[in-house]
């Protein structure tokens, strides 16, 4: 996709700005605290419901406002001019797209793709496995139509089991309960698995391009239970004595996680450069899977690339990024030396006084 425009009001620094980027390479240029990553966030807020740096309730809102709006056109893969928005509190919202009521925030989170490389994206590989999780579920979100339905069907039976636990109620409801979560938590870990044996041969491609001698890396699921030949509803059975002294249902693909490898070892061992380079291979990984899969690229957002690479892996990224023919946006205090050097047709815009304002 393209994004024509956007619009912020009354998020964070900004009162109302707008940025108009142009296809291909955007650089986003000013201070630091003039707002660039907040411009990234917004976007990231419309394809995610959320932003890298947190939900609207943790301070998007802009101080002192009752909500935040964010605005979007954009042409898809059909060159048909689209456009969404989005007004939120922090608890409640309401959404357009094109021109109609939004029902459902996954409607609008269909609609509009981006992937994001952060400060904080090194967690993809280092962190806890809730990132990964989310990783996962976003790419087979756009790529799998059963998947949120089944999602939403596994997250109602695992309140319910939960609930039950904590009640100390194992009578039949309980079995009922479990024998659906059993049901649609297989279906969700073979959707899962799917995706991830579609990821493996894009990243090896990525990460040779990315961090050439770092290993070959493998991607493997751990579904969230010991035994993956053991069916989920055994493995349930058997945490039960467990599940109803803590509460809460220890066993499942809401505790399910994604391992990766290099040669074989955990990368844990990587360097903190390194790290993020495999967090941004497996980011464009996941861009690559949707842009075959439905002939569009998702937007590329990478906030203060310059200080979160060197300049090797910098050149090495940008050069991937050419080739992809996606539009990107790309956020510094000063711009990347590789951006200015080597690139024509980079659109700069700079952020100042939370106004933005096109340069060249
Ligand atoms: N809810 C809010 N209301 C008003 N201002 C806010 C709010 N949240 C953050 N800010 C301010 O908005 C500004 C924008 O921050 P942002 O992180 O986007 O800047 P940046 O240009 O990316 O900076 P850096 O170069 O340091 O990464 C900051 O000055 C911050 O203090
Ligand atoms: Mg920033």
């Amino acid at each position: 996709m393209e994004i024509t425009r956007l619009l912020l009001r009354q998020f964070r620094c900004f009162e109302q700005a707008e940025l108009h980027p142009a296809p291909g390479f955007n650089l986003l240029t000013g201070a630091n605290g003039c707002g660039k990553t907040s411009v990234l966030e917004a976007l990231h807020l419309l394809a995610h419901g959320r932003s890298f740096r947190g939900r609207v309730r943790d301070g998007l809102v802009r101080r002192g406002q009752a909500a935040l709006e964010v605005v979007a056109q954009w042409h898809g893969s059909d060159h048909v001019p689209h456009r969404c928005g989005l007004r939120h509190t922090g608890s409640q919202w309401q959404a357009k797209l094109d021109g109609e009521d939004v029902q459902q925030l996954g409607h609008l989170l269909t609609a509009v793709t981006v992937v994001s490389f952060e400060p904080d994206s090194h967690s993809l590989v280092d962190g806890g496995s809730e990132s990964r999780r989310r990783y996962l579920d976003w790419g087979l979100f756009h790529v799998e139509q059963d998947f949120l339905p089944t999602w939403r069907r596994y997250s109602r039976a695992l309140k319910q089991r939960n609930a039950l636990l904590r009640q100390r109620d194992p009578g039949l409801q309980l079995d009922a309960w479990e024998q659906e979560l059993a049901h649609t938590g297989e279906i969700l870990t073979h959707q899962r698995e799917t995706h991830v044996a579609n990821l493996q041969p894009r990243l090896e491609h990525c990460v040779q391009s990315l961090l050439p001698g770092v290993g070959a890396p493998s991607i493997r699921l751990q579904p969230g239970w010991r035994q993956r030949d053991l069916g989920l509803g055994d493995a349930l059975l058997l945490a039960r004595e467990r599940d109803f002294a803590l509460g809460h249902s220890t066993v499942g693909p809401h505790r399910a996680d994604l391992r990766i490898d290099l040669d074989g070892i955990p990368a844990n061992g990587l360097s903190r450069g390194q790290t993020k380079q495999m967090a941004l291979a497996l980011i464009l990984t996941q861009a690559t899977l949707l842009a075959e899969t439905s002939g569009h690229w998702p937007v590329l957002q990478l906030d203060d690339l310059g200080a979160e690479l060197d300049r090797n892996h910098q050149d090495r990224a940008i050069a991937m990024l050419v080739r992809s023919g996606a539009q990107i946006l790309i956020t510094g205090s000063e711009p990347p030396p590789c951006l200015i050097s080597g690139l024509t047709g980079v659109a700069r815009f700079h952020v100042e006084q939370a106004k933005i304002e096109r340069v060249s």
